[in-house]
């Protein structure tokens, strides 16, 4: 396994790699989750190809920044088990050169869900992931689905701008009591993660986001949403106060009659 910092050394290899090539954005923190998009990258491509960035535009708190969780050592140990060939390693005066000069809006999706309360949030998404597909040109990217509103805007995005890559969705990868893998699980204490493994399971059971909503809020957590869009009713919360706040989001599938769906949910 190849590790890269410096991002023009990336580009000028980059034409030697032959076949087909996966891409696996993430911001380090390696879990579950983003082990299945690698294994899921080595097994359908000849080349597979990481980065793992902390990409301070996305978040629009700075304390999320500042405790989102490092573990670099055993993530690329973690990765070099998953089959990963490249792993690029890039800083932000690289990543944004530009300082943040230029960036890449979307008007309508992004400011729904997770957007109402994280202004900018999907903006710094969506800018450093065209910065990422463009450094990598990959034939595949691979994303989880848990954050269904930002791979829903990924694959618009490559979509409008007529990107020639695929976007795969993976499943969601979930610990044994239904709770989402994701690095911020981390964070949770311990009532905290008693609390969120019932997330999944209020979110899957409710008759309708109403009663999830209700559901939620009485059994402790803060709501921030609960939606349906399309054919997966998505929700976000807040477990604990303070500093020991934890924001986790999940998504479940739902029985929608096709015919009151608008054709893009569908095809979603
Ligand atoms: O899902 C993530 O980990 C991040 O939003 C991503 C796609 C790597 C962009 O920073």
């Amino acid at each position: 396994m190849n590790i890269v910092h410096c991002l023009s050394e990336w580009q000028a290899l980059r034409p030697s790699l032959g076949g087909s090539v996966g891409f696996v954005p993430t911001m380090g923190a390696l879990h579950e989750g983003h082990l299945s998009l690698l294994r899921a990258s080595a097994e359908n491509n000849d080349v597979t190809v990481l980065s793992i960035y902390v990409n301070a535009t996305q978040f629009n708190d700075p304390a999320d920044l500042a405790k989102y969780p490092n573990t670099l050592e055993t993530d690329l140990a973690a990765a070099r088990a998953a089959g990963v060939d490249w792993v690029l390693l890039p800083d932000y005066s690289q990543i944004y050169a530009d300082g943040y000069r230029f960036q890449l809006n979307e008007e309508s999706f992004s400011q729904q869900l997770c957007g109402i309360d994280r202004p900018g949030h999907f903006t710094g998404v969506l800018t450093v992931v065209m910065k990422l597909l463009n450094l990598v040109r990959p034939d595949r990217a691979y994303f989880g689905l848990k954050d269904f509103q930002q791979f829903t805007l990924i694959k618009d995005m490559c979509r409008t701008f007529f990107m020639p890559v695929e976007i795969v969705g993976c499943e969601i990868v979930r610990e044994r009591d239904g709770l989402a893998m994701s690095s911020r699980n981390q964070l949770l204490n311990h009532a905290g993660r008693q609390l969120a493994g019932r997330f999944n399971q209020l979110l899957a059971n409710a008759v309708d986001d109403e009663h999830a909503w209700q559901g939620l809020r009485a059994a402790g957590m803060q709501v921030a949403y609960v939606e349906t869009v399309g054919v997966r009713r998505c929700g976000a919360v807040v477990i604990g106060t303070g500093d020991e706040a934890v924001r986790l989001i999940d998504n479940v599938p739902v029985d929608v009659a096709e015919d009151s769906l608008p054709l893009q949910d569908i095809a979603r």
